[in-house]
């Protein structure tokens, strides 16, 4: 027996971003070596960079996006340049090294039409510059470095910043009435359960290609909201109904963004508990 621990080195991309921060912090109680690389540190459309960061066998966790979704259906370019030719890139510079890749993408990549929750392999077909941005990186990735993990996710939030829990507090502290569309329905997620899903992960030595991974459940929008309401001790009842058709934005919302949690667990992965218990979890501080 070896009287030295072997360290596990994790490279995490878009490190200052919402997931990349809690990948970070999760990662504080694991016997990994974890560096975090912002953007300022890597920016992964710039290939030559990439390939001088990821110049051995480490895991690289990018969580390094385009995320604005209404903004990509006017800014295209920027969009693609980073969801697809940056994940081109770390997907490259990964292949060259033996280091292994896994990259975050989203619910986007799918219609939105489904009566039942996506499995990985489902046909995809996003209805936005975004989804369509991000479905080109996963497939630039499954050409590139084959043995790399996609990790769909999706209602991704902290509650600080921007986020749609942080934004509730909000209005709840600003408005007496809050209304909240009632048919989109998806898996909210809390990034620091997804976070400690993808540290496991990196544990595992092989993964499949694609794995879905959020909290367990499924809700709307609405039942979210008053869940945060409910949670902050406001009236839920201050939260009223809306639909799509009222609110309408310049990126279209999938009305069906529910991911199957299956073969995260068939390979072993715990499975993130139910998006309700996670909201309290997140609340609690
Ligand atoms: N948020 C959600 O609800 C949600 C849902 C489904 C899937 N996802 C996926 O989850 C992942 C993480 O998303 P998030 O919510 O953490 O997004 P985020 O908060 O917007 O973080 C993305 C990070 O990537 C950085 N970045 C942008 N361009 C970069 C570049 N060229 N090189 C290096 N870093 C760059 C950003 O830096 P700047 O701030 O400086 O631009 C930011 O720190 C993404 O893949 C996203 O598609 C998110």
């Amino acid at each position: 027996m070896p009287d030295f621990l072997i360290v596990h080195t994790v490279l995490v991309t878009g490190a200052e971003g919402q997931l990349g921060r809690q990948v970070i912090r999760k990662s504080a109680d694991q016997e990994v070596e974890v560096v975090g690389l912002s953007r300022l540190d890597l920016d992964i459309t710039d290939l030559a960079a990439v390939r001088k960061r990821i110049a051995e066998p480490v895991t690289v966790i990018n969580c390094a996006a385009y995320t604005a979704v209404d903004r990509a259906e006017t800014d295209a370019d920027a969009a693609y340049s980073i969801n697809e030719t940056g994940a081109a890139n770390l997907a490259r510079a990964c292949a060259e090294v033996g280091a292994r890749l896994i990259h975050v993408s989203t619910d986007y990549v799918f219609s939105g039409t489904s009566e039942r929750p996506y499995e990985p392999d489902d046909p995809t077909g996003p209805k936005t510059v975004y989804g369509a941005s991000k479905l080109a990186g996963e497939r630039a990735i499954a050409e590139l470095a084959p043995t790399s993990t996609i990790v769909r996710t999706a209602w991704v939030y902290t509650g600080v910043g921007t986020d749609f829990v942080a934004t509730m507090r909000r209005l709840e502290a600003e408005r007496d009435v809050v209304r909240v569309v009632t048919d989109q329905v998806g898996s909210p997620t809390y990034a620091a359960d997804l976070a400690d899903g993808l540290l496991e992960l990196a544990e595992l030595a092989e993964a499949p290609l694609i794995l879905h991974a959020t909290n367990d459940g499924a809700t709307s929008w609405y039942e979210f909201a008053r869940a945060i309401f409910a949670e902050i001790g406001a009236d839920p009842d201050r939260v009223q109904p809306t639909t799509s058709a009222e609110f309408v934005r310049p990126a279209p919302r999938p009305a069906y963004s529910v991911l199957s949690s299956r073969a995260w667990g068939a390979v072993g992965l715990t499975p993130l508990r139910g998006w309700r218990e996670a909201l309290h979890a997140s609340l609690a501080g």
